[in-house]
C-alpha cells in the first residue's frame, strides 16, 4: 500500500513537471479554453459573458487559447441535421466575425477531434449518475424537454469535463452559468489523479468583471438565453439596429424613475446598467452615476446606442464570412488538426492510467 502511495506520489511529480515545462524545457504558456454550443446565433449575454474576455485574452501573448463550437453538446436537444450544419458553419463565422484570429488562438469544431468522446468514456466510469441528477441545467432542461430526457442531456456536464481536461487547461472564461459545470470538471479531475496520481490538470473559472450574467430584457430575473421562446427577451448579436433598439425600448424596468445599480431591488434597470457597462468596458456604478438624473428611456437608448456600436462591425464582417463556406472548412480542418495533436496525448495518458493496453 505504502509502494503504491509513493509510486503515485512520484508518477505524480513526473507527469506535473514535464507539463510545466515544454520538450525544450521552456515554460509552459497558459492555456484557456472555452466553447459556446452552435444553437442558433449567439445571443447579446453569450458575447457580453463569455466571448468578451476571449478577445481580451487573445490580446495575452503568454497564455495559449483554444475555442471550440460544442456541436456535439448541441444534440442533446433534438433539431434537424440541416440545422446542426447550419448552426455550426454560423457559429464558425461568428467566431471569427468577433474579431478571434485563426492564427493567434487554436478554433475547431468538438465533433472533429474525437478525443473529446473518447475521453468522455474514461470520464463517465469516475462520474456519479447522483451527481449529474442534481445538476442545475439537467434539472432544467429536463423539465423544459420532458418529452426527450435524453442520457445525453444527463452526461453534458462529463463531455465538457472532457473537453476542458483534454488540453491541460488553465483557465475557463465561461457566464455565471456554466460555473458549476466547471465545479464537477473540477471534481472529476481531482478524483480521478486521487486514484491514478497527477494525470489531469485542475482548471479553474474565469469570469468577467461586467456582464458574466446578463439578463433577458422582459424578465430580468431570468439570464438571456439562446432557447428564450420570447425573442423580445434577447439581443441576437446579428440583429438588425432597428430590432436592437426595438428590443431595448420595450425593457422591463420597474415603476420607479431612479436609475441606480441594484440587482436584488431594481432588476430591470440594473441589467441594463450591467449591458451598457460591459459593451462599453466601464463598471455598472459608473454608468449609473453618469445617468443621473436622467429617465429610464434615455438609459434604454445609451444602452441599445453603445450595443449597436459593438455589434455593427461584427454585423457587417459575419455577411461576408457566411458566404464563404470553404475557407470555413479550411479554418476548421486547421483547428481540429492542431487541437487533436494536444488533446491525443491527455487521452493517452488517461488510457493508460486506468490500464488500457496502449499500442
Ligand atoms: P452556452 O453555449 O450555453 O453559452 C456559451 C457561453 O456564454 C455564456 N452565457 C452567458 N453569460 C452571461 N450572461 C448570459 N445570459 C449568458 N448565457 C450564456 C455561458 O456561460 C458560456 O460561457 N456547455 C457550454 C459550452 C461548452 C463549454 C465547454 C464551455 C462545451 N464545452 C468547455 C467551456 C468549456 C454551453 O452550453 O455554453
Amino acid at each position: 500500500m505504502r509502494v503504491c502511495v509513493l509510486m503515485r506520489l512520484r508518477r505524480a511529480k513526473v507527469c506535473s513537471a514535464a507539463r510545466r515545462t515544454g520538450e525544450g524545457g521552456e515554460e509552459m504558456k497558459k492555456v484557456v479554453y472555452s466553447a459556446v454550443q452552435p444553437t442558433s446565433q449567439l445571443t447579446l449575454g453569450n458575447y457580453l459573458g463569455a466571448v468578451n474576455n476571449w478577445l481580451k485574452l487573445q490580446q495575452d501573448e503568454s497564455k495559449e487559447r483554444i475555442f471550440a463550437v460544442a456541436d456535439l453538446h448541441s444534440l442533446t436537444i433534438r433539431r434537424e441535421a440541416r440545422e446542426v450544419r447550419e448552426n455550426t458553419l454560423s457559429l464558425l463565422a461568428q467566431f471569427l466575425a468577433f474579431g478571434l484570429d485563426e492564427k493567434r488562438n487554436i478554433i475547431y469544431v468538438q465533433s472533429h477531434v474525437p478525443a473529446h468522446t473518447q475521453l468522455a468514456w474514461i470520464l463517465n466510469c469516475y462520474t456519479y449518475v447522483g451527481e449529474m441528477s442534481r445538476m442545475t441545467q439537467f434539472k432544467d432542461k429536463s423539465a423544459k424537454h420532458a418529452d426527450n430526457v435524453n442520457m445525453g442531456l444527463m452526461d453534458y456536464p462529463v463531455l465538457m469535463a472532457a473537453d476542458i481536461l483534454l488540453y491541460d487547461t488553465d483557465l475557463v472564461p465561461v457566464g455565471v452559468d456554466q460555473v458549476q459545470h466547471l465545479e464537477i470538471a473540477r471534481d472529476i479531475a481531482i478524483r480521478f489523479n486521487n486514484i491514478y496520481g497527477e494525470t489531469f490538470k485542475v482548471p479553474e473559472a474565469l469570469l468577467g468583471r461586467a456582464g458574466a450574467k446578463i439578463m433577458s430584457l422582459t424578465d430580468p430575473t431570468a439570464k438571456m438565453s439562446k432557447s428564450d421562446p420570447n425573442p423580445m427577451g434577447r439581443i441576437n448579436v446579428l440583429d438588425s439596429e432597428a430590432d436592437i433598439v426595438k428590443k431595448f425600448k420595450r425593457a422591463v424596468t420597474d415603476s420607479e424613475s431612479v436609475i441606480a445599480y441594484d440587482p436584488e431591488k431594481k432588476p430591470g434597470v440594473s441589467n441594463l446598467l450591467a449591458i451598457l457597462a460591459a459593451a462599453k468596458g466601464t463598471i455598472p456604478e459608473q454608468e449609473a452615476g453618469e445617468c443621473e438624473g436622467l429617465m429610464y428611456g434615455h438609459l434604454k437608448l445609451r444602452a441599445a446606442e453603445a450595443v449597436s456600436a459593438m455589434l455593427r462591425p461584427v454585423r457587417e464582417r459575419y455577411e461576408a464570412l457566411i458566404k464563404d463556406e470553404g475557407y470555413l472548412l479550411e479554418v476548421a480542418r486547421e483547428g481540429a488538426e492542431k487541437a487533436a495533436a494536444i488533446a491525443e496525448k491527455t487521452l493517452k495518458r488517461a488510457g493508460a492510467a486506468v490500464g488500457l493496453l496502449q499500442g
